[in-house]
């Protein structure tokens, strides 16, 4: 991209006066393109020296408070985020509900006969089994299935896993062994982890393994459930694993085949905090790193589901795992419920965050929808119940069942959301979905914060006008040029509406799968935004969160590029963009600082003209200069310290003159907190995590008048102590 810079040519007494008019304002507008003249660089001639751009922070102005709960999480079942990703279970299609065709994800071993029986269910919620002949185990040559979980099964060295799983069966009697077993990529016989390290090659009939493998010499004729653990020695840690379940015995009685069903096979490695049905540690330390205030759950789409029958029904997804019918996606996978309300609930109190709660509105992705009135009053009283599940004493109804359900003490909860993007709803009920739901929820529990799915952002006719919401739901998905075209969106906005932001979805989309440092560089200039103007906007969050990199052509891994976190079954990385995130949301003070600038060079971009099924539509529009540095100042009210934040895109490193007003004195040392790459196209992956990553560093030199110079592609924020 051709950049151009701003240039103050030496005779421009004008440009020079203009300045000191608009220096005197506290507007954080870039005012440079009124204030001098644009050359370009490259094509003119004129002598110009470069202007450095100054940037004023004003400490003894205040123009707002940090909102405490700012930085967010936003979460669904997409790209394997649960199943696959951060949920701790191994195998995948785990209750055999993933395909009402065959056992998707299974595979038979030795010359065993597999086949889905909806003749065994286990219960009306897991209603199919998986149906294994036996007859053909002899003592050579074992039958059984074997599941290579979700692009492989993560296995590591003296590592203890908790294999389940229920079975019963007919003229067969045991005994099954479950074994973890490599698969060598470039010779895919199976192989055993052995506890000395070494690996013998083979499924060998009768071999013991120790510590890989238990075997359980009894099984019930009628469904039991099965437990066993599994111990690893010194061996490599790998993802290409298969669990399986075998035997070398045919059956009971000669000529009669021996059968033995299966339901919900289940493997876990150690969790985050050792819970039962946990998550995994390396991506849960991810996030506890970026210290996240809420988590914004279930959705998103997979809240609403396709049809109104698919929705997340949140009472079909608490309880035993096994009484989990589970449900079809909207991201086009099956999801168990394994991952229910209350993991989601655990999940939020092992990061010290609150749930921020979305209920079911009465809408579904393909349009369809309730009426409100009568017919929605269901939807409107599960909601209630779901609410009372989450914060409710332990003398109501649903606060005794999650109790039941191992968590006595009430969740924190003070925001609820009402849908999920409801302005494609064109059936215009949405005004009267919100106000039932609202006058509901309010009637019961004023002390909650009523979001919309309809932002302000959107053409007032769209947004709720019977109720004023307490906040409204923004989602931007943008490019790089469009979040700094954005950047100073919400300086402009009305501080007297009573409806704040939830900016509940947003992301710079630049790499695939999880963003580059072009990514993050958007994202920072949104973040600068976003923090600058605190005060309206209430609450962020990024998405989507995560993405199982493994399989990224279509129908594989991915249903939306670009993702925050980035994982295959064994390693997970963050993105630049997430180091950024970690960066701003770890780095604050509670007062927003009034700044101003002046000569903030900028660059050129053309907007994309919009279209309608790739037919351009009216006047392309007009092209635009755009800011290319980003800034916001915060200060700790106890501590003194200022925070900093400068954003520099451009591909060259930028001398800024930096001005503090207001405090006694700056000390001369400090910190700089810095995220950069050498191209824009730069980005952390599975074989190179840290890659860019966030380096700091004492800064020497400061004081209320400075100069510094941001290197080319960066983010910095600069900690000031302040007197
Ligand atoms: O984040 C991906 C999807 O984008 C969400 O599910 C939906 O709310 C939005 O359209």
């Amino acid at each position: 991209m051709q950049h151009t810079f701003l240039f103050r040519k030496h005779l421009s007494t004008l440009a020079g006066l203009v300045l000191a008019v608009l220096g005197a304002t506290t507007s954080p507008l870039p005012a440079q393109d009124t204030i001098t003249d644009t050359i370009d660089t490259a094509t003119n001639g004129i002598i110009a020296t470069p202007v450095i751009p100054v940037l004023q922070v004003k400490a003894d102005q205040v123009s707002a408070q940090v909102s405490p709960m700012l930085y967010g999480l936003m979460t669904e079942e997409i790209n394997f985020s649960y199943e696959g990703g951060l949920y701790g279970e191994l195998v995948r299609n785990r209750t055999f509900k993933a395909s009402t065709n065959a056992p998707v994800y299974w595979d038979k071993v030795g010359g065993a006969v597999i086949s889905l029986d909806t003749n065994q269910p286990l219960n009306a919620a897991l209603n199919v089994s998986l149906k294994l002949d036996t007859s053909k185990a002899s003592k050579d040559s074992p039958v059984g299935i074997a599941n290579s979980g979700y692009w492989g099964i993560a296995v590591r060295p003296n590592t203890t896993y908790h294999a389940s799983f229920y079975a019963k069966g007919e003229h067969f009697d045991g005994p099954l062994t479950i074994s973890l077993l490599h698969v060598d990529t470039n010779h895919p016989t199976l192989t055993y982890h052995t506890s000395d390290g070494s690996v013998t090659k083979g499924l060998e009939a009768g071999s013991t393994m120790p510590g890989v493998s238990a075997t359980i010499p009894k099984i019930s004729g009628d469904w039991q459930k099965y437990e066993v653990t599994l111990t690893t020695g010194d061996i490599q840690p790998s993802k290409d694993n298969q669990l399986v379940i075998s035997t070398t015995k045919p059956g009971t009685f000669f000529n009669h085949h021996g059968t033995v069903w299966f339901q919900q096979v289940s493997l876990f490695p150690p969790t985050y905090n050792n819970r039962a049905n946990g998550n995994r540690p390396d991506i849960m330390q991810l996030l506890a790193d970026m210290h996240p205030k809420f988590l914004r759950l279930p959705g998103g789409n997979y809240l609403e589901g396709d049809y109104i029958n698919e929705r997340f029904d949140w009472k079909k997804t608490i309880g035993d795992v096994s009484q989990r019918p589970g449900h079809r996606s909207p991201w086009n996978y099956w999801s168990t419920d394994g991952f229910g309300l209350m993991e989601y609930l655990n999940w939020c109190e092992d990061l010290h965050m609150e749930p921020l709660l979305a209920v079911f509105a009465g809408y579904a992705l393909k349009h369809d929808y309730i009426k409100p009135g009568p017919d929605l009053q269901p939807y409107v009283q599960d909601a209630l119940d779901e609410i009372e599940y989450v914060s409710g004493d332990t003398n109501t109804i649903w606060g005794a069942q999650r109790a039941i359900d191992g968590h006595p003490a009430p969740f924190p909860l003070h925001y609820v959301e009402v849908g999920n993007e409801d302005w494609f709803d064109r059936s215009g009920t949405y005004d009267g979905r919100f106000a039932q739901f609202y006058d509901a929820i309010k009637g019961k529990y004023p002390q909650l914060q009523i979001i919309s799915t309809i932002g302000n952002d959107r053409p007032e006719s769209q947004r709720v006008q019977s109720r004023t919401p307490d906040l409204a739901d923004e989602h931007y998905y943008r490019t790089q040029e469009q979040m700094e075209a954005q950047s100073h969106v919400y300086d402009t906005r009305s501080r007297t509406n009573q409806t704040k932001v939830f900016v509940g979805e947003w992301a710079t989309r630049v790499g695939r799968p999880t963003p580059n440092m072009a990514g993050a560089l958007g994202d920072a200039a949104w973040m600068c935004c976003m923090e600058r103007n605190s005060d309206i906007v209430l609450l962020e969050s990024y998405a989507p969160l995560f993405v199982n990199v493994s399989d990224l052509a279509r129908g594989g891994s991915m249903q939306w590029p670009s993702d925050l976190i980035g994982y295959d079954a064994l390693t997970s990385y963050g993105s630049p963009s997430y180091y950024a995130q970690v960066m701003f949301s770890t780095h604050h003070g509670d007062n927003v600082l009034a700044t101003d600038s002046q000569d903030i060079p900028t660059h050129p971009w053309q907007p994309p003209q919009r279209t309608r099924n790739g037919v351009p539509q009216g006047e392309r529009p007009a092209p635009q200069q755009i800011p290319s540095i980003f800034y916001d100042a915060t200060r700790d009210s106890q501590s003194g310290t200022i925070y900093l934040k400068v954003v520099n895109r451009q591909d060259t490193a930028q001398t800024v003159h930096i001005q503090i007003s207001g405090v006694a004195s700056i000390e001369a040392q400090g910190t700089a907190i810095v995220l950069k790459a050498d191209s824009p196209d730069d980005t952390n992956s599975i074989q190179e995590p840290t890659k860019i990553v966030p380096a700091t560093e004492s800064v020497d030199g400061l004081g209320t008048d400075f100069t510094r110079e941001f290197p080319p592609y960066s983010i910095t924020i600069l900690e000031l102590k302040a007197k």
